[in-house]
């Protein structure tokens, strides 16, 4: 073997948290200028190698050989120094600075003179957007910005330190569709360029839209090295969970019942007195599963809050839930009733990252569903509950006293998923439900959710996915522009009505 031909080594990396061992002996050779895609499994330790090669964990054994020299990090800056970029899934941004402030945070060009400073700075950034065709602007405040342009912001802030090597975890989970192939353009562009490209998925398609090559793990093992054009999609998902995956919901018709939730000209203003939802009308019946698509910012957000009792109803919007009126209703009123939430910022909202896995288990319901007698939390049924939670959900963690932080990306997603799911609720409020787990778990997670609906109960899903919403739901809600169209029932639109619908193409509202 050549030592020139591969850019980066890892060889035999072993990387264990106590009694686990999340990297087993893995080996992962990168040719410089590919774009190489590692998959696999929940768990697999796809993010615990790609963290070994920042420096943010250190391997118990292995070697990691750059450009044909042994590389011995002694942190994270050192790795950066030596050409490593990565871009984390939760960006790293300071909300409150510009992108200038951001990208050069801790990098900026040593001069005495702090003005000038700033000045050669910029030049130097702009100089890396222009030559990798990035369209960003620089003095915006990161708040201000769509998450598609954020993580462009991430992409140059590692280019900007140095990167060569860039490793993008996850990328595409917070994307659009739009975003998505926006940031294919950039890896594409930044591989011709010379750069190298190191991108964590668990969408199949993407890794046949941009790899040259895929490592799959499974279990802290490399199960295989393949080129994509040697396997399709059914071939690269049982490589990655070792058996046959079905790649659609296996779903059968289903009776309706009644109304359980009734929205009557329901408008909701943002924060800056802005009007994003506009006199929203629809029903949600026993049994039915509702999906709502729209492109990012449309109002599909406002809507769940609404519906939630996140924010505020407009005077005259009405919200009816199992025939009560609950338009000025709490949400933990709103819970108690049989609301469940799954919110889309997993770790903001819907978890504690610094929690144990039974803490999390029973977030939000530990008053609600009675957990806590008087002043003791009883622990005997807390202990049944998550176990319940960790065992059906397929949740991995060495135990439920584990800080849920320690577990991989995916499990947590299956763990607040499940909680919600196990829960004896009516309504089920589900955002990007299979945000980040395997294409098993996928699986998995839709059954539940068509298993869900036909138990006498509801469920309105948000995703980024429209091929979720699609397969998922018996009737489909677009969200234009704070405006709801009607998206048809089950099957009766394809993906270019909806798509078009998404984009404004609609004329009545669905009433
Ligand atoms: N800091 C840590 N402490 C303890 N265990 C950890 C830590 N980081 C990771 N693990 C464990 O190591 C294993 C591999 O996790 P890793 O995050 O690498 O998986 P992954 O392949 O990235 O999964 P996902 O697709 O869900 O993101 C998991 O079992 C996880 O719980
Ligand atoms: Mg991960």
């Amino acid at each position: 073997m050549n030592g020139d031909e591969y850019i980066l080594e890892m060889r035999n990396i072993t990387k264990t948290f106590g009694d686990l061992v999340a990297n087993d002996g893995v080996t992962l050779r990168v040719k410089k200028g590919s774009v190489h895609a590692l998959v696999g499994e929940n768990g697999a330790g796809k993010s615990t190698l790609m963290n070994v090669l920042a420096c943010l964990y250190k391997q118990d054994y292995g070697d990691i050989v750059l450009n044909g020299r042994h590389v011995h990090f002694r942190n994270s800056r050192d790795a950066a120094r030596s050409g490593i970029g990565m871009v984390h899934q939760e960006f790293m941004l300071f909300k409150d600075l510009t992108v200038l402030e951001n990208i050069m945070y801790g990098f900026e060009e040593k001069t005495a003179w702090i003005f000038i400073n700033k000045r050669k700075t910029k030049r130097k950034i702009k100089e890396i957007c222009e030559k990798y065709h990035f369209n960003i602007p620089l003095e915006a405040k990161v708040n201000d910005l769509p998450v598609s342009m954020l993580q462009q912001v991430e992409i140059v802030k590692v280019l900007y330190k140095g990167a060569d090597i860039i490793v993008l975890d996850e990328p595409t989970s917070v994307l659009t569709p739009q975003g998505v192939e926006g940031l294919f353009d950039a890896i594409r562009f930044l591989a011709r360029s010379g750069k190298t490209i190191i991108f964590i998925t668990h969408k199949l398609k993407e890794v046949f839209a941009v790899a040259d090559t895929i490592t799959v793990l499974r279990d802290g093992r490399v199960t295989g090295n393949v080129r994509p054009e040697d396997v399709n999609e059914n071939e690269l998902a049982r490589l990655m969970v070792g058996r046959e995956v079905m790649l659609q919901a296996d779903r059968s018709a289903r009776e309706l019942g009644g109304v359980f939730l009734r929205a009557e000209d329901v408008s909701v203003r943002d924060k800056d007195g802005v009007l994003r939802l506009k006199h929203a009308n629809f029903d949600i019946r026993e049994g039915e599963i509702v999906g709502i698509a729209g492109v990012a910012g449309s109002g599909q957000q406002q809507l769940v809050e609404a519906i939630f009792g996140l924010s505020g109803v407009e005077e005259g919007g009405k919200i009816t839930f199992l025939g009560q009126d609950i338009t000025r209703a709490e949400p933990r009123e709103r819970r108690r009733m049989g609301m469940g939430y799954v919110p889309q910022d997993r770790l903001g909202v819907g978890a504690n990252a610094l929690g144990t896995v039974w803490e999390n288990s029973i977030m939000g319901y530990h008053i609600s569903h009675g957990f806590k007698s008087k002043v003791f939390l009883r622990h005997k049924e807390i202990d049944e509950f998550t176990g319940r939670v960790v065992s059906q959900f397929n949740v991995k963690t060495p135990n439920i006293y584990e800080k849920l932080g320690n577990l991989s990306g995916g499990n947590i997603q299956k763990l607040i998923v499940g909680r919600e799911s196990i829960q004896d609720n009516r309504l089920l409020i589900v955002e990007d439900p299979t945000r980040g787990i395997d294409v098993g778990a996928v699986e998995f997670v839709w059954a539940k959710m068509l298993e869900i609906a036909s138990s006498g109960r509801a469920i309105l899903l948000v995703s980024h996915e429209l091929n979720e919403v699609m397969q998922l739901s018996d009737r489909i809600l677009v969200v234009y522009n704070g405006e709801i169209f009607d998206g048809g029932r089950y099957q009766e639109k394809n993906d270019r009505e909806i798509g078009l619908l998404m984009l404004g193409g609609g004329e009545s509202d669905a009433g």
